[in-house]
């Protein structure tokens, strides 16, 4: 969590770094700080909030300069206030650093730095890391960028960091380990841009470097920057095409990105089928599957490590591996998976699904999991992303930069991917018949026109939202492919309304959750047709005898359920498997609407951040 950003260059700094700012806000939002060097000084800016709090607190001020740093933090060591804001400072105010990450061993460097007289003005990991870089530099009187990788072999944990030195206008050192760090590239080294990932320079240049673990970078105007890993040698720059256009990074009209990327999904299906999926829809290709035939189709078992929405999705390509590829398959909560001595091995593929790709739990679950000689598939959003780096193979969603906090188009991409990957496999396996893989293949290319179809329902399911923004609690249920839909829709509702959500399957209901049910608590039921239709039309009586208020989705001419739920909401008809991704749609907009009604600020709930790169 917490974005970082800096720049050097010809142009003022300031509007480059807000607008960096916010680009990255969605990576936490408790505080906000920026540093300014300009003529020899530096001027620090922090307040707690948002960047906009930020700009109000800058206003009036000097804001001049060509380089400066900025970060918005996701609080981890200390409250949010201004004080534990970034850039933090060393004792003598010479240097400043930006952080996202956490420094493990920060007690102990801390407590030696103390012994030396060095004394702390916040509670952060942060600012023991800038004060060790400063004690380094002093006392061995070297460079900056010495110091930097001095300090860092000292240091346990992860980071992403920026780092400026008063008097020193034309430099700034940077470095990573296990959270993300871009560099964009300015024309002939006239400029450079430093983020936690690409969105805030890809307006201004299409040309980027990541920067890989356990190294760190000098960049000087006018010069290549110069990388070097921790153990000293050199790294070659391995400059990097950017295709990102400014539009996929602003709202577009809608008021907020959650419904933009809703709206988006008839398209980002279309740009993840494309190209795999043939014309005629006979025959579905994925060079990650094609180029590792012999892996896959040997598989043992296929572990799928994930978190939250990613962990829906891969909780109904279980479903699909075990249906079509008769392969048993496990989904693991990633930070559950790396830390309960899994038995795996050289017969294991891991799939690991992320949409940012840096997921703290996920990354660590994927090397483990190499470290065990199992072969690592990454299912990830993000390019270059540091779960795509560190997977052997893998599958890009396409869906473009999801920047909403509930994740919505990654999710319909996530469970695309693990379809046609499901495809791939059981069609070389010969355990799918050709009648059903090619009825899959072309459901799966008429998704876009039905996800239009069912979005037209948008005004119907915000009048419906209003009605149930008095619950304090909901339940979800759905059985089979529908259950993981129901756990996603409790989370989309829980962590943007704050209302209490769970999902169940729908069976399960009478084993506990049935003791809930009065008029209070409404249940949104999964209740398209599929091969357990009539198990679904039971559970619903269950609940209406007993007071419950019933919203249902079902598919179109559904009679039964329609006559017992209180609210219907209907559903094209899709093969069972790919249902998930339709239905999802109603429930993203239900969620989207009910925060909306109560003023939540459904981009960016509370104590919430996108990318979660803290364990
Ligand atoms: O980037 P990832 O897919 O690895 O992120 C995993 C979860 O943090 C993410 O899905 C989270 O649960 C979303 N806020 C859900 O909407």
């Amino acid at each position: 969590m917490c974005g970082i950003v800096a720049y050097i260059g010809k142009r003022e700094a300031y509007p480059v770094l807000i607008k960096g700012l916010h680009r990255l806000e969605y990576r936490g939002y408790d505080s906000a700080g920026i540093a300014l060097l300009h003529k020899k000084e530096m001027n620090i800016y922090k307040t707690k909030g948002k960047v906009a709090d930020l700009e109000k607190f800058v206003a009036g001020n000097d804001t001049q300069g060509h380089m400066g740093i900025a970060h918005t933090r996701w609080a981890t060591h200390g409250v949010p206030n201004a004080i534990n804001a970034h850039p933090h400072c060393s004792g003598n105010n010479n240097l400043a650093i930006i952080h996202n990450g956490i420094i493990e061993n920060y007690l102990l460097l801390k407590k030696a730095l103390q012994k030396q007289g060095y004394t702390f003005k916040s509670d952060t990991d942060t600012e023991v890391l800038v004060q060790l870089i400063d004690y380094i530099k002093t006392n061995n009187n070297c460079s900056l960028f010495d110091a930097v990788q001095t300090a860092l072999r000292k240091v346990v944990g992860a980071y992403a960091i920026a780092i400026v030195e008063k008097g020193n206008e034309g430099e700034i050192i940077a470095a990573r380990k296990s959270s993300p760090l871009a560099i964009g590239m300015g024309k002939d080294n006239e400029e450079f841009f430093i983020a936690s990932d690409v969105t805030p320079f890809a307006e201004y240049t299409n040309k980027v470097v990541y920067l890989k673990d356990e190294e760190v970078v000098r960049i000087r105007l006018g010069e290549s920057p110069k990388i070097v890993n921790l153990d000293k040698t050199e790294s070659e720059i391995n400059v990097e095409h950017l295709n990102m256009s400014l539009s996929q990074l602003e709202k577009g009209g809608y008021p907020h990105f959650m419904l933009k990327e809703i709206n988006e999904q008839p398209q980002t299906i279309l740009d993840c089928i494309r190209g795999r999926i043939n014309r005629p829809a006979t025959d579905v290709k994925l060079s990650g599957v094609m180029d590792h035939m012999d892996k896959l189709l040997s598989a043992r078992r296929f572990i799928i490590v994930a978190c939250g929405t990613s962990w829906h999705a891969g909780l109904i390509g279980k479903h699909m591996i075990e249906e079509f590829c008769r392969v048993p398959v496990q989904v693991e909560y990633a930070s559950e998976f790396r830390y309960c001595c899994p038995v795996v091995d050289e017969q294991d593929v891991v799939i690991a699904v992320s949409q940012s790709g840096e997921t703290a739990d996920t990354l660590a679950a994927v090397q483990l999991a190499k470290s065990k000689g199992a072969f690592v598939y990454g299912i990830c959003n993000v390019v270059g992303s540091s779960i795509a780096r560190n997977t052997d193979t893998g599958t890009y969603i396409h869906v473009g930069p999801e920047i909403g906090v509930a994740s919505t188009k990654a999710f319909t991409g996530q469970v695309t991917v693990l379809t046609m990957f499901a495809m791939c496999i059981a069609k070389m396996k010969r355990t799918i018949s050709k009648e059903r893989y090619e009825k899959i293949l072309k459901g799966l290319k008429s998704l876009p026109d039905l996800i239009k179809e069912v979005l037209q329902y948008g005004n119907k399911i915000k009048d419906l939202s209003a009605v149930f923004t008095y619950a304090h609690n909901f339940l979800y249920l759905g059985r089979g492919y529908n259950y993981p839909l129901a756990l996603e829709g409790a989370l989309k509702l829980k962590e943007i309304s704050y209302i209490h959500a769970e999902g169940y399957p729908s069976a399960e209901m009478k084993h506990g959750p049935i003791a809930l049910i009065d008029h209070e608590m409404p249940t949104f039921v999964i209740a398209t047709s599929d091969s357990i239709y009539e198990k679904t039309v039971s559970n619903i009586q269950e609940i209406k005898a007993r007071g419950g208020k019933v919203i249902a989705l079902v598919t179109k001419g559904d009679k039964f359920v329609s006559s017992m739920a209180d609210y219907i909401l209907e559903m094209p008809y899709v093969d069972e498997c790919l249902a998930p991704i339709v239905s999802c749609i109603p429930l993203q907009l239900f969620a989207y609407y009910i925060a909306v009604q109560k003023g939540r600020n459904v981009d960016q709930p509370r104590n919430l951040a996108k990318s979660v790169t803290v364990e």
